[in-house]
């Protein structure tokens, strides 16, 4: 069974805050901070510490914000071999998952795997992969994540170069007649967003510019539209 809309916008573009950048402390206070400023998704990055150079959080605290908040819950992992953990993400209560290419060899099964598991599947690339190495998978997925910064820590500069990359999914996915979102993560903020909704992203992940925002409702509002 498939999850229902993904998709529960304000405006033409999707936000989903990452809770990387939330006080650890206080994820109650994240959660409610989201619901607030009016951004759909809440994104979660789940980091191993081998995949990426630092550790977060597992499934346990999936689990626990799926107790509180409605949020459609998007889950990034930045793990190797995800598909150790995809049932249990699942069982978390994740709205949709998303892979890592460099992660997994037979992303094709594990894709179809999230599906089944009744939700959103996801790809992701590093910077440093191209595009076209996901071109087979794209009848597969719901999402595809292109990185714009190395992943591992929030608050990082976005590449530039990384736009380009946008461009070429978007007219791939166009040529193919295909209608996942492209999902754009890391450095995004008021400066940076205008040049990756441009380029052809749908969902906008913003983890330090929405925390470190004093008016977040408003950084919602703008990016959204
Ligand atoms: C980086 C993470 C991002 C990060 C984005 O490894 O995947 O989701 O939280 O944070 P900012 O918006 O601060 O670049
Ligand atoms: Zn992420």
């Amino acid at each position: 069974m498939q999850a229902g809309s993904m998709i529960t916008k304000m405006g033409k573009f999707t936000i989903s805050p990452s809770i990387l950048s939330a006080d650890f402390c206080n994820f109650a206070k994240a959660i409610s901070q989201i619901e607030v400023s009016g951004a759909p998704w809440l994104h979660m990055d789940v980091m191993d510490g081998l995949f990426v150079p630092n550790l977060t959080f597992g499934s346990t605290l999936v689990k626990a914000i799926r107790k509180q908040t409605k949020l459609f819950l998007d889950v990034h992992l930045m793990i190797m071999q995800p598909s150790r953990y995809l049932q249990r993400f699942a069982d978390a209560g994740a709205d949709a998952i998303t892979i890592h290419y460099e992660a997994e060899t037979h992303t094709h099964k594990f894709l179809a795997e999230i599906r089944q598991l009744g939700l959103k599947a996801g790809i992701a690339v590093v910077p440093s992969t191209p595009v076209s190495a996901l071109e087979d998978v794209l009848p597969f997925i719901d999402l595809a994540l292109i990185m714009t910064v190395d992943p591992g820590f929030g608050g990082q500069k976005l590449i530039g170069q990384c736009l380009e990359k946008i461009r070429k999914l978007a007219k791939m996915r166009k040529e193919a007649r295909l209608d996942f979102k492209i999902s754009v993560d890391g450095g995004i903020n008021e400066e940076t967003a205008p040049d990756v909704k441009k380029a052809g992203a749908d969902v906008l992940v913003i983890g330090s510019a929405f925390f470190n925002s004093s008016d977040q409702k408003k950084l919602i509002n703008n990016l959204c539209t």
